[in-house]
């Protein structure tokens, strides 16, 4: 198989394990194409994509923009702050009226969940989501995905421990999806009121004990505690949430093994991991970074392909 079951992507919940393996196996090819003197291929040539932050974002904007202009793409960059949102302009109006300049594939991040999945509906694009709200931020489970297998091999009975505040994360929603779909074993940790009600419904069970959870895990994902989707105090201080789930370097060298730390940014330096920590050995968490463009190329080429299928 090499094309994938879905026209969008909007959350990794729609894809199967064989979209996973191909999206992989795409980016193992132009992991090799960007690290080459000459990093642009034309597959995306007469392509234009909108990049549609209505939230703030480092990583994912500059990853997605240099994977579209590495596969030769035109690009149009929106920011909901200096545009005319501000004016009280609808998010389909807007769209709308960004596509009838004829562009082909949107890349959104939205603060309210489910965004992408409305957009996809009203629209005739190809949406790709770039996080929204709480629910799903499927390019970034999908690296963080692809960099453990760069690391530990296939993923099928690793062990991952995902720490913090799940309850607010589309980061853990998402990573939870993509690592069950790929046999992982998957526990979280973190405060009780941050620990969704429905998680052992998705297959995965709680370990309140950060020492513990890392003792049985082969990778530690440390979530950002998302202040500012936060309306009502979840733990008493930022210090004592650090004293129960921050990760120190002498708690990893406790251990009697080897095992990945990762992050997918921004990184509260200090509260759930040490400097000393991000910027270890052990730290996966630049390598992350780096293969989120293989990844997002992979995912922008397997899209247009899908839309000629389609067409
Ligand atoms: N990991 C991530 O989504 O980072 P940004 O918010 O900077 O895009």
């Amino acid at each position: 198989m090499n094309r994938l079951s879905t026209k969008h992507l909007v959350g990794i919940k729609d894809l199967t394990p064989d979209d996973i393996h191909l999206i992989f196996e795409t980016a193992d090819n132009f992991k090799q194409i960007i690290n080459r003197p000459i990093r642009k291929v034309p597959s995306l040539r007469d392509i234009t994509i909108a990049n549609l932050f209505f939230e703030n974002s480092t990583r994912t904007r500059v990853s997605f923009e240099l994977a579209e202009k590495r596969l030769s793409a035109d690009v149009v960059n929106f920011s909901s702050s200096t545009s005319s949102v501000s004016k009280g302009e609808t998010l389909i109006d807007t769209v709308k009226n960004i596509l009838s300049m004829k562009v082909e594939m949107v890349v959104m991040r939205h603060a309210a969940p489910g965004a992408c999945v409305f957009l996809s509906k009203h629209i005739d694009a190809q949406i790709v989501n770039a996080g929204d709200g709480t629910h799903e931020h499927p390019t970034q489970a999908l690296l963080d995905a692809f960099s453990i297998r760069e690391e530990l091999g296939d993923l099928n009975g690793k062990k991952i421990l995902i720490v913090g505040d799940i309850l607010h994360s589309r980061v853990a929603l998402s990573n939870i999806y993509c690592l069950k779909k790929l046999g992982c074993q998957v526990k979280v940790c973190g405060p009780p009121t941050l620990i969704p009600r429905y998680i052992s419904a998705l297959g995965v069970e709680v370990e309140p004990n950060l020492m513990k959870g890392l003792e049985w895990c082969d990778v530690a994902n440390m979530l950002r505690i998302q202040l500012e989707r936060q309306d009502i105090r979840y733990f008493p201080t930022l210090r004592e949430y650090t004293m129960q789930y921050g990760l120190t370097l002498p708690m990893l060298e406790k251990l009697d093994k080897e095992i990945l730390i990762m992050h997918p940014g921004p990184i509260n330096r200090g509260v759930e991991v040490t400097s000393e920590v991000a910027d270890s050995d052990h730290s996966i968490i630049l390598d992350q970074v780096e293969n989120g463009v293989a990844i997002r190329m992979a995912v922008l080429y397997l899209l247009a392909a899908q839309k000629d299928v389609n067409a």
